[in-house]
């Protein structure tokens, strides 16, 4: 089964030119899944968060269509971050498109920074979307940091975590080969490349988006400062199987027992 990303290079605040650039750089080549990263449409470095309302949408703005556009365009689920709004509260979201319209959105839990002022943390549970072939999870940039976060997807029957993200730090990249390999899992890193000066923020996000495989493997690295696209082929059967040998099965070792006495 084929999976992709696409890095790209956001302007802040431009959404029809940051749609154009994924128009100009999606390839003909066929993936059943592409991930876009972290607020592909807007930009990251807000100065306020009246700036964060006025770039915000609902799960029918322009940003789903035009990821609607996109699913249909290249067949694939599509799954790009975006600003929510939602009963007055903004979160950082990522909404999940079929070529039948938006199946999935997730909100955000941990947040970096001063998206804590702008944004609500997500109030959503972590959810698995089953498809045919494959089943996938999602979570947003920080939520990396965290290893619950993935650990969670893992349990609740993800192969794949779709993980847009705007990484600002250098740690993520190598971090998601252990999240991968402990949990067994697929993972497509779909991060952003340039630079944002604004307010009193400098923002250089790192690029190098990232897919992960199961064993640990790195499949595909992007290039640290350029729009670019990849699709790599995965066996999706390999993240079902938790064996590790004959007397280890990585889900089934767990001893929850040991873990879970804790108030903190
Ligand atoms: C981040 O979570 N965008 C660093």
């Amino acid at each position: 089964m084929k999976v992709g990303y696409i890095q790209t290079s956001p302007i802040f605040g431009d959404k029809d030119k940051n749609f154009e650039q994924i128009n100009m750089i999606v390839s003909k080549r066929k993936a059943k899944v592409i991930v876009l990263p972290e607020l592909f449409a807007t930009g990251y470095t807000f100065v306020s968060k009246k700036e964060a309302n006025l770039l915000a949408e609902d799960l029918n703005g322009k940003t789903a269509e035009f990821l609607l556009d996109l699913a249909k365009k290249t067949n694939a689920i599509i799954i790009g971050g975006y600003i929510e709004k939602n009963e007055g509260a903004l979160y950082n979201s990522a909404m999940l498109v079929s070529k039948n319209g938006v199946v999935g959105n997730y909100r955000k839990i941990h947040l970096y920074f001063k998206e804590k002022i702008w944004f609500s943390q997500g109030n959503l549970p972590f959810k698995v979307y089953s498809f045919k072939e494959f089943n996938i999870g999602l979570m947003i940039c920080f939520d990396w940091f965290f290893p619950e976060t993935a650990r969670t997807l893992a349990l609740h029957g993800a192969d794949i975590i779709a993980h847009p993200a705007n990484l600002v730090l250098p740690y993520c990249q190598n971090a998601m080969v252990t999240r991968c390999l402990e949990n067994k899992i697929y993972a497509i890193t779909s991060n952003r490349v340039g630079e944002e000066k604004r307010g009193l923020d400098h923002f250089k996000f790192t690029g190098k988006s990232q897919i992960t495989s199961y064993n640990g493997e790195v499949l595909s690295s992007a290039p640290g400062e350029d729009i670019f696209m990849d699709i790599v082929n995965i066996e999706i059967e390999k993240a079902r199987n938790k064996s590790l040998n004959d007397f280890n099965n990585i889900f089934e070792d767990r001893k929850i027992e040991f873990y879970n006495n804790i108030s903190h």
